[in-house]
């Protein structure tokens, strides 16, 4: 008999990145799901603001508000999963000052999320450093930051060049310095992931960003191969996941959760930059 899985903490996830065991985690927007994925073994639940995109069918992010991050958030804590929850702050929610940040995060916070995640570096160390401070957990997300889709040109790699790299690798470290508890990377290269999860202490997620990191996160419908078109690169399809592989989409998430913790996902040749 499998031994029920107790809740996860953030100490338990930074002794999975100091032990080396790599972390889970998927996006989702449902009670529903949230169930399935937490019973398949994800460790970390993030409800991002990708819904405006996946389930809204927008083109971007940007239109998302916070009162649909705070229905979706509750939503999934609903579902009482065992796994990490976190909520995204919607592009508008915490850029016009700490305040605007404290209140948007409590909301998301009151909603049953257990740590909110922001997009940038930069001026986001002091946001991260007050949020800190007053009990909120807060993930950082650094690299293709999709609230800022059209300043960056669209949806490109990001650090390939020397300075952008040092760029940010100084906001990686600045971020944790402020206190932030884990750092999403998107869409950088492999070796400068690497690099800064080895410069860092807290979990770092990749997404498009190769297999050095402490875990990786991809889209639920991503890797479900419910997304239109030709998916990016990083993304597997694991519905789709070779002869004789048990069927449904418990089965793809057991096979994701199995795949990033005995690092058969990402791989270096195919997923990444
Ligand atoms: O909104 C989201 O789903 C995200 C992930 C892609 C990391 O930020």
């Amino acid at each position: 008999m499998t031994p029920e899985r107790k809740p996860t903490t953030l100490q338990r996830l930074r002794a999975m990145r100091a032990a080396g065991e790599k972390i889970a985690m998927l996006t989702c927007y449902d009670a529903c799901f949230a169930q399935v994925l937490d019973a398949a073994g994800v460790d970390v639940l993030l409800v991002g603001d990708s819904l405006g995109m996946v389930l809204q069918g927008r083109p971007s992010t940007l239109p998302v508000t916070l009162d649909e991050m705070a229905y979706h958030t509750r939503c999934v804590a609903t579902a009482g999963p065992r796994a990490w929850l976190i909520g995204d702050l919607p592009f508008g929610s915490y850029q016009a000052s700490v305040e605007q940040a404290l209140h948007s995060a409590a909301r998301l916070m009151q909603a049953g999320a257990q740590m909110v995640k922001l997009e940038g570096g930069g001026w986001t160390t002091e946001v991260v450093r007050q949020l800190v401070e007053r009990g909120i957990p807060v993930c950082a997300h650094l690299g293709l930051t999709p609230q800022s889709v059209h300043a960056l040109g669209g949806w490109r790699v990001q650090g390939r060049e020397d300075q952008a790299a040092d760029t940010l690798r100084r906001q990686a470290r600045e971020l944790a310095e402020a206190g932030a508890a884990m750092l999403v990377l998107e869409l950088v290269p492999s070796a400068l992931a690497g690099s800064i999860t080895a410069a860092l202490e807290i979990p770092v997620i990749g997404i498009g960003a190769g297999p050095l990191c402490s875990g990786q996160v991809l889209v639920l419908h991503d890797m479900l191969g419910l997304a239109p078109g030709r998916p990016p690169r990083f993304v597997r399809d694991f519905m789709a996941d070779g002869d004789g592989a048990e069927p449904g989409i418990a089965a793809a998430v057991r096979r994701y959760v199995a795949a990033v913790k005995d690092g058969g996902f990402p791989l270096e040749s195919v997923h990444t930059y």
